[in-house]
This record gives structure tokens, C-alpha cells and sequence, in this order.
């Protein structure tokens, strides 16, 4: 008997070591140990036996046990390691691969950064610099600088972030005209892009949206350029030659006279709709003829010089060159949204 109980030992460590996955161990462990299992079986029997042997025999059973449940515990931990190794090199990921074939998947640039990239290589056609601007700006090329000093009501237009009392997140880039005017010879041809800030969100505003600010200052530049040249601007990018505009009279501290252009509805063609209010056209930019005092404030001679600029929102005309309805549509990152935008 004792020779055969070494068999059945030796085999069950066998079975145990060997166990290919967690499962089959299970297995093992009821054919040996379970309750009609291999060893619970002969110690069923031990009744049988002289008291002698019962006592030699119980308590090498139990022992038995004992060892046999420590190996199945051992493989159990091996097992599961070995399962986490596994994982971790399925899971792997090998970044050197080519992309799969998922037009998706080669990616592209976001529809208002592509946006921004066409109208500065239009611009630049013409001879605008494309300058920086910093996004964290001072109260004074934000506001004072843009004639709009402490307490004017013009402040209160724009609803904005400040980092302190006198540093604010730029809440339009026209601080990229001052910042030109301060550092660059004239005459001066100037674009600026970006990010701006304002505390708004619904259907047509979120807090961070992207504007191009274009400013275009020599002797003898007059309303009719800007007029020409922004008319000219939209015709392209909106890729409508009998695109219909109109500029009407508005206010903007830091231009004199100011005007907001507007183009005619592309989606009900001026037959009045939920996208233009009603009333057939749509505001596409801000601008005007420089206020002297704006230039006067940065040291440029008024009497010589004349100039223009507007503001624009990216998105806005994004919307309306690729026909999105929800402007915070471009921040969600669903790339089939961003896929769709693409020309
Ligand atoms: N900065 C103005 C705005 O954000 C737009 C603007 C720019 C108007 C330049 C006139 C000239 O609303």
C-alpha cells in the first residue's frame, strides 16, 4: 500500500507541475483531493484498516493532503503570473508598425486648425507676415492700448478670464495689432491667429475659440481697400465667386469708422432661416479704419499714416464652409465629425 500511495503522490505532483491553465488545475485538484477524490477515497477506507495502520496511514494521508494542497496553491500563483506576462504582451503595443489600412487612422489636421492654415497662406499671398501674439496678455494690449482704458463700457463686451487684476486671458487677438505696431517698421502688413478666451458657452460660443486678426497700416490706405480686400477673402475661402456681402456700420473702440461684414445666408440663399436668425445674412468679422488714437498710443503719426483691420472668428466660417450646425461639434474629437471636414 505504501508503495502504491508514493505512486499516486509522485503522479498527482506530476499532474499538478504540469497543469497548463488554472482550469485543469481545478481539475486536478477534484480528481485528488475533492470529495470523492483520490486520497479522500483512501482515507474513507482506512476504517478498515488495524488501528496501527489507521494511525501510520492517517496521518501520512493527511500530510499528503497538506503537500498537495501547498503545490496546487504554488501553480495557482505561477499560473496566474504567467497569465499577466501573457497579457502584458498581447496587449503591447508596436508603435513602429505601419498604420492599418484606416483612412481614419492616418490622421489630419483639425478642420479650424486647416482653416486657419489656408487664410494665412491667402494672406501671406498678399504679403501679411503671420506674427505671434501671446495668449496670456496685459491689461494693456488686451484693453488700454486698444482705447479701451479702465472703466470704458466697451470692457464689458468682452466677458473674460483674468489671472490677476491686470493680466487677462487675451479675449481677442487684436492685442497682435499693438504688438506689431511697437515692434515692426512701417508700412505693415500683419496677420496674427490663435486662441482667445471669452466666458460664454451655448450653440454658437464656447470659451476658447480660435480668431485671425489682419492689420494692414501705410499712407493712404483707404475704407475702400478693406472693403475690396475682405470681400476678395471670402469669396475664396468660402469658394463663391457671387457670394453676396454687406458691411454695416457698428463699434469697435480701437477702429473709426467700424463695421461688421456679413455675408448672405449660404443655407437658405437669403430665403430667411434658423441659421441666420431670419434675417438673410450672416455675420462673418469685425472691422474698421484704425482709430488715430489706437495709433497715437503706439507712437505712429496719424496725420501720415492711415490703416485697417478686422477680427474674425475661425470657427464661425468653419461652420459655414463645411455646413456644421453645432459649433461645439469641433471641440467633441469624434473623429468621424473631424473626417468629414476635410477639404
Ligand atoms: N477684436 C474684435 C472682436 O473680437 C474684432 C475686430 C478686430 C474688430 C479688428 C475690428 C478690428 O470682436
Amino acid at each position: 500500500m505504501a508503495d502504491e500511495l508514493d505512486e499516486l503522490i509522485s503522479q498527482a505532483i506530476d499532474a499538478i507541475q504540469s497543469a497548463p491553465d488554472v482550469r485543469r488545475l481545478h481539475d486536478i485538484k477534484v480528481y485528488y483531493l475533492g470529495k470523492k477524490g483520490q486520497f479522500t477515497l483512501r482515507l474513507k477506507t482506512l476504517a478498515k484498516r488495524t488501528a496501527d495502520e489507521q494511525r501510520v496511514y492517517g496521518k501520512k494521508l493527511n500530510a499528503v493532503k497538506a503537500d498537495l494542497a501547498r503545490h496546487i496553491h504554488q501553480r495557482k500563483e505561477q499560473l496566474d503570473a504567467l497569465l499577466v506576462q501573457q497579457r502584458i504582451a498581447d496587449e503591447t503595443i508596436d508603435v513602429t508598425l505601419p498604420v492599418m489600412d484606416d483612412p481614419l487612422a492616418y490622421g489630419g489636421s483639425h478642420p479650424v486648425i486647416h482653416l486657419l492654415g489656408e487664410m494665412e497662406s491667402l494672406f501671406a499671398s498678399i504679403g501679411f507676415d503671420s506674427i505671434f501674439s501671446p495668449e496670456i496678455e496685459s491689461d494693456y494690449y488686451n484693453f488700454a492700448a486698444l482705447n479701451m482704458p479702465p472703466h470704458h463700457p466697451a470692457r464689458a463686451m468682452h466677458d473674460s478670464f483674468y489671472l490677476d487684476p491686470t493680466t487677462v486671458l487675451r479675449t481677442h487677438t487684436s492685442p497682435a495689432q499693438v504688438r506689431a505696431m511697437e515692434t515692426q517698421p512701417l508700412p505693415l502688413r500683419i496677420l496674427s491667429t490663435g486662441r482667445v478666451y471669452r466666458r460664454d458657452s451655448d450653440l454658437t460660443h464656447t470659451p476658447m475659440f480660435h480668431q485671425v486678426e489682419g492689420l494692414w497700416i501705410d499712407q493712404q490706405i483707404a475704407f475702400c481697400d478693406l472693403k475690396g480686400l475682405l470681400t476678395e477673402f471670402v469669396h475664396i475661402l468660402l469658394k463663391d465667386r457671387q457670394l453676396k456681402t454687406r458691411f454695416r456700420p457698428s463699434y469697435f473702440p480701437f477702429t473709426e469708422p467700424s463695421a461688421e461684414m456679413d455675408i448672405a445666408c449660404p443655407q437658405c440663399a437669403q430665403k430667411k432661416c434658423r441659421l441666420c436668425g431670419y434675417s438673410g445674412w450672416i455675420e462673418v468679422l469685425g472691422c474698421g479704419m484704425v482709430n488715430p488714437n489706437v495709433l497715437q498710443i503706439s507712437g505712429i503719426d496719424s496725420h501720415t499714416y492711415t490703416g485697417f483691420a478686422f477680427g474674425l472668428g475661425v470657427e464661425r466660417l468653419a461652420m459655414l464652409r463645411y455646413g456644421v450646425s453645432d459649433l461645439r461639434q469641433f471641440f467633441d474629437n469624434d473623429l468621424r465629425f473631424l473626417a468629414q471636414c476635410r477639404s
